[in-house]
Order: C-alpha cells, then structure tokens, then sequence
C-alpha cells in the first residue's frame, strides 16, 4: 500500500508537514488523532480526563488496526509506536517517515501549547519531553523506513527533502 506515515514526537510537525506534503502531492490527509476525536465526540485532552490515558491508547490502537487507505499521508498521534501492534498495522499500509527532532527544538514550539497536550504541564515541560524521549527514541527508530533530521529545516525545504527522501528508497509517487 502506498501511504506516507508520519511518526515522531509532540511537536515535531506531523499533521503540520501532513499538510505541506498535501500541497505537493495529490494525496489526501488522515489524522488520527483528528479522527478519535471525531468519532467520540471529545478532544484528545477530554478523552484523557474523563477516561484515563489507557483509555485513549484502545482507541489509538483499534483505529490503527481498522485503517483501510491509499494514497494518504497519514499523521499519527507521538505514542503511537508504544504498541508494536500499532508500528505492524502502520507498515502494513506504506513507509512510515520518522521526523526527528532535538528535546530542545521540541521545548521551544510546545511551551504555549502545554493546554492541548494531556501528557504535557507547563512548568515540567522539558523533564517530562526528556523522559517520553528516553522511552521512545528506540521505538521511533525501529518504525521508521526513513529518518528525517528537522532541526534545522524550514518546512518549505522539509516537504522537498521527505519527497527527495522517498525517491532514494525507491518510492514511486
Ligand atoms: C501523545 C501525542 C498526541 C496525542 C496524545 C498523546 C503522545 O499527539 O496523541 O496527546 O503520547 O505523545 P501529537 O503527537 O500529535 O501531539
């Protein structure tokens, strides 16, 4: 199956670079978290507060287990890969693209967003992006077919350098 999967830290710019790479190909646009939210009817902090994080991990899984698309750039939410199931799932259905990024670029886009991340609280923010780190830097990088450094990228050259990305490993757009 010939899907563009997303994965990578809160605030590496996954449904942001989604986005980009739509503008550049003609695929469409999936994202997961979007979508659990859709369909319950509550946003991700929501569905944290009233049902607990195991909770919204049961959904995260089933839906990566029911995903039945082509040609789509799918963003998935940063915890994604803590299942093995789900990295399975997502390989079946195309190339997952990992977007990685430095604690300290992510520190810097997240300190005013703390309010949309369950896992996230203002004051801890570094520590607690250092921990999530620590416990899936190894599984960001089993998932991924293709690494993408974004450090030091616009994410004007970021859609041109995933695309040129693809192409080397043989990807047929
Ligand atoms: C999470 C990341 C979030 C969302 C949920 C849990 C995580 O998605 O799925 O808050 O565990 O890293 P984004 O990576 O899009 O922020």
């Amino acid at each position: 199956m010939s899907n563009i999967i997303l994965v990578g830290m809160m605030g590496s710019g996954k449904s942001t670079i989604a986005k980009r790479l739509e503008s550049l190909l003609t695929y469409d646009i999936f994202d997961m978290d979007h979508e659990i939210e859709k369909a319950n009817h509550l946003s991700i902090p929501q569905i944290f507060d009233q049902y607990g994080q195991e909770y919204f991990r049961d959904l995260e899984h089933k839906m990566c287990q029911s995903l039945d698309l082509d040609k789509t750039l799918i963003s998935t939410g940063g915890g994604v890969v803590l299942n093995d199931a789900n990295v399975s799932a997502l390989k079946k259905l195309g190339t997952i693209i990992y977007l990685k990024a430095n604690v300290e670029v992510l520190f810097n886009r997240l300190q005013d967003e703390t309010g949309h991340r369950p896992l996230l609280d203002q004051k801890a923010l570094l520590k607690q992006l250092e921990d999530l780190m620590e416990n899936r830097k190894d599984l960001y990088e089993a998932a991924a077919d293709v690494i993408v450094d974004i450090n030091h990228i616009s994410l004007e050259d970021l859609g041109q350098e995933i695309i040129k990305n693809l192409k080397e490993i043989g990807y047929k757009f």
